[in-house]
């Protein structure tokens, strides 16, 4: 059996309360939130060619795949990138994260 880890999702559209996922190592962060029916774009479908799947991660980010230059470029055409910005079809789970997903109801990049 493998390996399970906890997910925090939280959101920035105000509305939608922080919710709990149980997630397997080596899945994406993408793919725990769209199994578990929470909304995140993802453009590109998951290959890192597009800025949608943008999210922040507020705890955990050193237990997560280091950044790659690709990724880091399309997190420059995120809107309102900070400094804990990650594209989230790129963080493979390997321990517990909080992540925030911006409001899926603005224009999220490219
Ligand atoms: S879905 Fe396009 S970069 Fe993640």
């Amino acid at each position: 059996m493998s390996e399970k880890f906890k997910i925090t999702f939280r959101f920035e559209d105000g509305k939608t309360p922080e919710t709990i996922i149980e997630a397997r190592r080596g899945d994406s962060i993408l793919d725990t939130a769209l199994d578990n029916n929470i909304n995140l774009h993802h453009n590109c479908g998951g290959v890192c060619a597009c800025s949608t799947c943008h999210v922040y991660i507020d705890n955990g980010m050193e237990l997560l795949p280091e950044i790659s230059d690709s990724e880091e470029n399309f997190i420059d055409r995120a809107v309102n990138p900070k400094l804990n910005s990650r594209l989230a079809c790129q963080c493979e789970i390997n321990g517990n994260v909080t992540v925030t997903i911006p409001d899926q109801s603005v224009h999220l990049g490219h």
